[in-house]
């Protein structure tokens, strides 16, 4: 298989990338949830839940870089056969919505702690330096886009996972294995 993609299917690189992606997010929307709702009594935990959540954050924007370039450096495959018009265009609209969302949430999540003097001490050990001036304003925003960028990733999921399973268990078009290793 290909690392890149080709006409012939994805390549191994997007394949490596995407299940990475999925795993670091769902940790990461699940870590997202539960930290916002602890009570401050939790202390050292949750503030560990919250620099693990910075730092696998960053990781991700890290992959999402080299994603978007495996996806303009290669070709991509054609449509799934099977998809009607319809599910192309929401593939396609869904795949935008997702790539939005890799870079969205890390760099809102990274002005929102940045601006407010909160800070990244990236993986337990290094403070990372801030580059930015400490303004609530622009904390706020960067809080607010987080929120709104997690709604975003839903609603884009909802749609991507729809296609993907409706194909895959209703109409045996296999979409799910173009994503597996191996084909
Ligand atoms: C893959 C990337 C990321 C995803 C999917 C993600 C997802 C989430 C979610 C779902 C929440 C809960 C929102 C709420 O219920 O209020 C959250 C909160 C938060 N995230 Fe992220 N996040 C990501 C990256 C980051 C990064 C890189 C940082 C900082 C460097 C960060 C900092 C925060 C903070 C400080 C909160 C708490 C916000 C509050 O107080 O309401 N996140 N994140
Ligand atoms: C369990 C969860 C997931 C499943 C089962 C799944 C499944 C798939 C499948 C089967 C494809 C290939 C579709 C085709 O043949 O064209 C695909 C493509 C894609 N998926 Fe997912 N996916 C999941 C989660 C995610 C997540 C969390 C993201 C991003 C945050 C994502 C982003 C994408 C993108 C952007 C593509 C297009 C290929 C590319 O450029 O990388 N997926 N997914």
């Amino acid at each position: 298989m290909p690392m890149l993609n080709s006409p012939q299917g994805y390549g191994s690189l997007t394949k490596a990338l995407h299940w990475i992606v999925a795993a670091l997010f769902a940790v990461q929307v699940a870590a997202g949830l539960v930290m916002t709702r602890l009570p401050d009594e939790s202390g050292t935990a949750r503030d560990a839940i919250y620099n693990w959540h910075k730092t696998l954050g960053l990781v991700a924007l890290a992959v999402a870089l080299v994603r978007l370039w495996a996806r303009r450096a290669g070709e991509l495959p054609p449509w799934a056969p099977g998809l009607t018009v319809l599910d192309q265009r929401i593939v396609h609209h869904a795949e935008r919505g997702l790539y939005l969302a890799m870079f969205v949430m890390p760099v809102s999540g990274f002005v929102y702690v940045m601006a407010g003097g909160y800070g990244v001490l990236f993986a337990g050990v290094l403070a990372l330096p801030n580059p930015l001036p400490r303004w609530a304003w622009l904390a706020l925003a960067g809080k607010w886009t987080h929120i709104a960028g997690a709604l975003l990733l839903a609603a884009a999921l909802a749609a991507h996972l729809t296609v993907v399973l409706r194909h895959t268990l209703l109409h045996s078009h296999g979409l799910l294995r173009r994503m597996l290793p191996g084909q």
